[in-house]
This record gives C-alpha cells, structure tokens and sequence, in this order.
C-alpha cells in the first residue's frame, strides 16, 4: 500500500512546480500547455495523482481527496488569472495582432500663431486692454474712408483688395475694428483686437493672401506719445524679454498722425545682428501712431477733448522668429507632422 504522506508530498512539489511554471509563462500558448500537462484529462499529473488515490488506505483517502482538491481549484484559478494578463481574451480575435506597436493618438494642437496671438493678447490684458472682434466682410467705408484714406489711394486699389460686391471687400487690416469700437463706446477705450485680413498678395515665402493682424487702440483724454512709447516697449520686455527694447522710425498711415514703424530688439541675437534680423538686430513688427484727428471726427468723438494711439501688428511674424520657421506657407499647412511640434 502507497504512504499517504508520500503522495501528499508528491502533491505538494507538483504545485510548487505548476505555480512557478505559470507564473513565468509569456504567451497564451505556453500557458494553454501547462495546463494540459497539470490537468489534462489523459496525462495530466494532478490527474495522476487523484487516480494513485486508490492506492492508500481508505480511511486516510478524504483528507488525502481534499487536499487535492485544494490545489487542482488553485491552480484553475491561478491559470484564469494569468490567461487574462496575457490578454488570452483578445489574442483569440481573428484578424487582431497583439504583438503589433501600438498607434499613436493625435491629441491636436493649437497652431502657432494661435499660440502667439492669446500669449500678445494675454500681455496687453495685463496692461488694461480688451480682447474685441469685427468682421472680415466690411464696407469700403469702415475699411479706407472712416481711417481718413480716400478710395483713390493705392491700398484702396482694386489690384490690391478682394472686392465681395461694390462697395464690400475683405478688409484689408483690422483697423476698421477700431471705428466700430469708437462708434458702440465711449472713452476711456483700451482695446486689442485680434483677426484675419486680406490683400492680393502673392503667395510666396513672406507672403500670403490671408493672415493675421492684432490691432491696438487706447483713446483718453491726455492720451500722448510717450504713453504710445511706453506701452509697447512694455509689451516688448513682458513678451519677449527683460532685455527687450523698441525702436521707432517714422513713417506714414493715413489714420495715425505722428505715425511710426516699431521694431523689436531680435529676440535670437538679442541685437548684435544675425541672419534672422538680416544683421540689423531689430524685428519689423508692426505700424503704430497717434490717432488722426479726422478718424474722432468721422465717430463722433471731440477731437478737442480727446486723443489716443494706434498700432497693428503680424503675429505670425513673430511666430516665424521664435519657432524659427523660415517660410511663412508652412503656416498654411494641414500636415499634422508640422502642427504637433507645437503641442
Ligand atoms: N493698419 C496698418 C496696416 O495694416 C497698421 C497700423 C495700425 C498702423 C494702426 C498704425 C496704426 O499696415
């Protein structure tokens, strides 16, 4: 007759073996022949061993019987557990490779000129300025006669301006926007307003049909060109930089008297002059002035009583400068490789 004891120990060492085994198996096959080798019905070992239990004594045959029992359902258990964590489920599924990399997800971005404009609109938010809007269809008048630029002048041109119908275009800059805002409040007025213009221009490396344009307007009574100057070398060092500075060179809009060209110290070189700034030091950003006496009169505002300053501005163009992207078409681009650079 077979020791009891000699088969519980036998029953013990089998599942020390069978929970090792399973526990480093790697893939559902493996795992599917262990299995087969533990409890298959013809050769597995606890099958074997359940079968010797014939072999001891009769009154000792229970515990021996509960015993094994015991194992065979932990060790079911253990097998369902590790199937699952191998994803055995999934692997069964004709057509679905597991061992495949997994695709990556495109989250979306913010393109970078987005990102440029709400971090400048951000700036002058800080300094006391509303973000405001207005309509990229607009009347000749809003776009060139209320800005004191008579429809004879060159940027009227119809060589220059999309026309929609007589007397509509796309307008060709957002100070029409600065109109509307006079004519719906009065001051004090301290605006930035962010948005599309058009101009046939041709589509080449510096540039596009269509493109984005940031207009500022403050009007108050005392409002001067040191205040003009201040705020924007403000802007300068909260956008770019401590260490930024502005320069002003005079130059002519039909609705700004004084008017002025304003570059930034390059932000790369800091102003020492480098192929950026084609080794001038300063970035060409933008057109500001004070506001023409005629442009309060076509709103209704004294022109006695009140002044203020003006400017418009490319945020693409510093865009380009600090994501260093040499072609401004690039901005036009749908490819997400280009887009998700700058997520
Ligand atoms: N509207 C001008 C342009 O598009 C820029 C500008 C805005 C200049 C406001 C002065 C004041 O070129």
């Amino acid at each position: 007759m077979k020791q009891a004891s000699e088969l519980l120990r036998d029953l013990e060492a089998l599942e020390r073996e069978a929970r090792a085994a399973i526990a480093d198996a790697t893939t559902t096959d493996a795992l599917e022949g262990i299995r087969i080798r533990l409890l298959g019905r013809k050769e597995g070992r606890l099958t074997a061993v359940l079968r010797r239990l014939g072999e001891i004594a009769v009154e000792e045959r229970p515990a021996l019987g509960a015993a094994a029992n015991r194992v065979k359902s932990a060790l079911t258990e253990l097998l369902g557990a590790r199937a699952a964590e191998l994803g055995a489920g999934a692997a069964r599924v004709p057509g679905v490779d597991l061992t495949l990399p997994g695709r990556d997800q495109w989250a979306g971005a913010r393109h970078p000129v987005t990102l440029v404009i709400d971090e400048i609109c951000r700036v002058f938010q800080s300094l006391g300025f509303t973000r405001v809007r207005g309509p990229e269809a607009e009347t000749d008048w809003y776009n060139f006669i209320s800005l004191n630029t008579p429809l004879d002048h060159p940027a009227a041109d119809l060589h220059d301006t999309f026309y929609v119908s007589d007397g509509i275009l796309l307008r060709s800059h957002t100070s029409p926007v600065q109109i509307r805002t006079m004519q719906a409040f009065q001051p004090p007025i301290r605006v930035v307003v962010p948005g599309l213009v058009y101009r046939r221009d041709p589509f080449d490396a510096s540039h596009a049909p269509a493109f984005e344009q940031i207009e500022g307007l403050a009007v108050d009574q005392g409002v001067s060109f040191v205040d003009l100057k201040a705020t924007l070398a403000e802007f300068a060092r909260r956008l770019f930089g401590r260490r930024a500075t502005v320069r002003f060179r005079p130059s002519f809009f039909p609705f700004t008297e004084p008017s002025a060209e304003v570059d930034v110290s390059c932000i790369l070189c800091g102003g020492s002059g480098c192929s950026t700034c084609k080794g001038t030091g300063w970035l060409e950003i933008m057109g500001a002035g004070m506001v023409h006496p005629a442009v309060f009169e076509n709103v209704g505002y004294d022109a006695e009583r009140y002044t203020g300053f003006a400017f418009g501005m490319g945020p693409a163009r510093v865009a380009m400068v600090r994501y260093g992207i040499a072609d401004i078409r690039m901005l036009y681009e749908a490819d997400v490789r280009f887009l998700e650079q700058f997520a």
